[in-house]
């Protein structure tokens, strides 16, 4: 009997603890979307380019891509140089299509959106 009681107790503690991870998780992405959502290239070109492709995955946390702005997610994407990075959203690269969506986007505007999307300007 005290066995059972002994296991309940356990099993509500564990319950608790799983509760109160679950919630937990979803509070960390939404501010960093929010913050990347009020982002914009100032070049009016740019910018248009940006709202109809990019934005559409590098605003929100749950395609994996990181997120305009967010220079922690960035950093190690720069790392690799830009010259890779602009290969790779040519080619496609994880869950990212090739050319992001933009087919009539040259070199120099994916060169462009992705400094903007690393530094937020
Ligand atoms: C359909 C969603 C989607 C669209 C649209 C999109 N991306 Fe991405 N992007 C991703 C995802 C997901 C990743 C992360 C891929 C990974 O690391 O596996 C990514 C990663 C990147 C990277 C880093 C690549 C690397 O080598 O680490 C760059 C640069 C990039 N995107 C630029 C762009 C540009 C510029 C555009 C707009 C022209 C764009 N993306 C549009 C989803 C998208």
């Amino acid at each position: 009997m005290f066995a059972l009681q002994a296991l309940k107790i356990a099993l509500s503690v564990l319950l608790l603890a799983l509760l109160s991870a679950c919630g937990e998780g979803p509070q960390g992405a939404p501010p960093a979307e929010a913050a990347s959502r009020v982002l914009q290239p100032a070049d009016p070109e740019l910018a248009q380019v940006y709202q109809r492709s990019c934005a559409s995955c590098h605003t929100v946390a749950a395609t994996g891509a990181p997120l305009t702005g967010d220079a922690a997610a960035w950093a190690p994407r720069l790392d690799k140089g830009m010259d890779t990075l602009v290969d790779n959203v040519v080619n496609g690269f994880g869950g990212m299509p090739p050319f992001g969506l933009c087919m009539d986007c040259d070199a120099a505007q994916f060169e462009a959106l992705t400094g903007f999307m690393a530094t937020g300007q």
